[in-house]
């Protein structure tokens, strides 16, 4: 039997909890697949990357890329110099890259000019905003992928309409899924509430890191407001993404947010921590896009701070209110939360923690196949 290298990598939080999954996954094939996972260091707070490795099983990463922080192009470049590096050195059979951050794509050039099969997990989200670095990083990820796996149907009919072949497209469902069915009993027994001090009350949850609501000071200001009206109506949690407490420190605004009554800020949570304070929220506000896939497996009510989703499988459950920045519409939205039943509902079809052993089947066909010369 062959024993096929596959390169996972991750780079920025919202990578870990997706690859968790497959890598247990391929751990269990050990005889099949040689795993690696490449981390390329986007993300290096303990915080923000360390604590996620811990709480999710997986070992240290086999290679770290160490490349940090800096412009997009900086950041881009550095992982594609020491990604092209390690593929020479190792040339992986597969590579698997998830999500939309800059690692994402900057892995992805390089497999594509080295000749290596890429696989990208969450293909064809699109939000249509060319303004969002992330979907940049979406397109062209998907433009150069040979396995396309799709976490819900618009993104196979996104797919379909820029031309991809249909043979490369999978809808395997959600991995971010697979990891919060995995590890529901550890995160109802966390007991970050009670540390809190917020047991038996009722509280909401706020994270916001998106350029286009933190990276201007107007826009930031607005935000003020907007938690303002939040908090007014009672507690609201705020883990401070490192982005966004940057540039509070420097617009001068942090006094501020920091003097809002009922707002209790806290540094960047782990994962068991975040998503026991998310399963107990009364709603949440936020611009992430794997937050709107959680709340709506949850069943918890979400507003959405920006003027578009690539998840739009999210709105039609009835869970996400896309309410952009406008204060009618989130108040709307927080009377709608208010009142939300979670009761009669139940999540989306093929959110049911085993995507990631769809993906690795289809994985293992593909090695077959392209070892027999016919690969997609
Ligand atoms: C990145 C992703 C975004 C994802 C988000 C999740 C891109 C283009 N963006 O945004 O899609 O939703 O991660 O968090 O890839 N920083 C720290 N400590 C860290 C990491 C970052 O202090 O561990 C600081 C950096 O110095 C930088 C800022 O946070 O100033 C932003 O980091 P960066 O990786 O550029 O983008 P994010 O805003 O985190």
């Amino acid at each position: 039997m062959n024993q096929y290298k596959i390169f996972l990598i991750v780079g920025a939080r919202p990578n870990f909890m997706k690859i968790a999954p497959l890598f247990r996954c391929l751990q269990n094939k050990e005889k099949q697949f040689d795993t690696k996972i490449v981390h390329t260091g986007q993300h290096y707070d303990y915080e923000m990357s360390q604590v996620f490795f811990e709480q999710l099983g997986m070992v240290e990463p086999d290679y770290f890329l160490d490349v940090g922080s800096g412009s997009h192009a900086v950041q881009t470049a550095r992982v594609m110099v020491k990604f092209e590096k390690l593929v020479g050195e190792n040339r992986p059979d597969l590579v698997v890259v998830v999500g939309d951050v800059n690692s994402t794509l900057a892995a992805s050039i390089v497999c594509a000019k080295c000749g290596i099969p890429l696989a990208h997990i969450e293909a064809g989200l699109r939000s249509f905003d060319r303004a969002m670095p992330e979907e940049i990083n979406r397109v062209l990820t998907d433009r150069i992928a040979d396995l396309l796996f799709a976490s819900e149907p618009s993104g196979v009919k996104n797919l379909i309409n820029e031309g991809a072949a249909e043979k490369k497209i999978h809808l395997c469902g959600n991995l971010m899924i697979d990891s919060l069915a995995y590890h529901l009993p550890q995160i109802k027994q966390n007991d970050i509430i009670e540390k809190m001090g917020l047991k038996g009350q009722e509280f909401g949850l706020v994270t916001l890191h998106r350029p286009s609501n933190v990276d201007n000071k107007e826009t930031l200001a607005h935000v003020l407001k907007i938690l303002r009206k939040a908090a007014s109506r009672g507690n609201v949690v705020w883990p401070l993404h490192p982005r966004t407490a940057a540039n509070m420190k420097s617009f001068g605004l942090e006094k501020d947010f920091r003097g809002i009554d009922n707002l209790i800020i806290v540094d960047p949570l782990g994962y068991f921590e975040f998503m026991n304070l998310m399963m107990n929220s009364a709603y949440l506000l936020t611009d992430s896009g794997g937050i709107q896939e959680e709340t709506t497996w949850l069943g918890v009510p979400c507003i959405t701070l920006r003027e578009n989703t690539e998840r739009p499988l999210t709105v039609d459950e009835g869970t996400n209110r896309i309410t952009g920045l406008d204060i009618t519409a989130i108040i709307n939205a927080l009377e709608w939360a208010a009142n939300f039943d979670p009761s009669s509902y139940t999540p989306p079809e093929l959110w049911d923690g085993k995507a990631a052993s769809r993906v690795v089947n289809v994985l293992e066909d593909f090695l077959e196949q392209s070892l027999k010369g016919n690969a997609v």
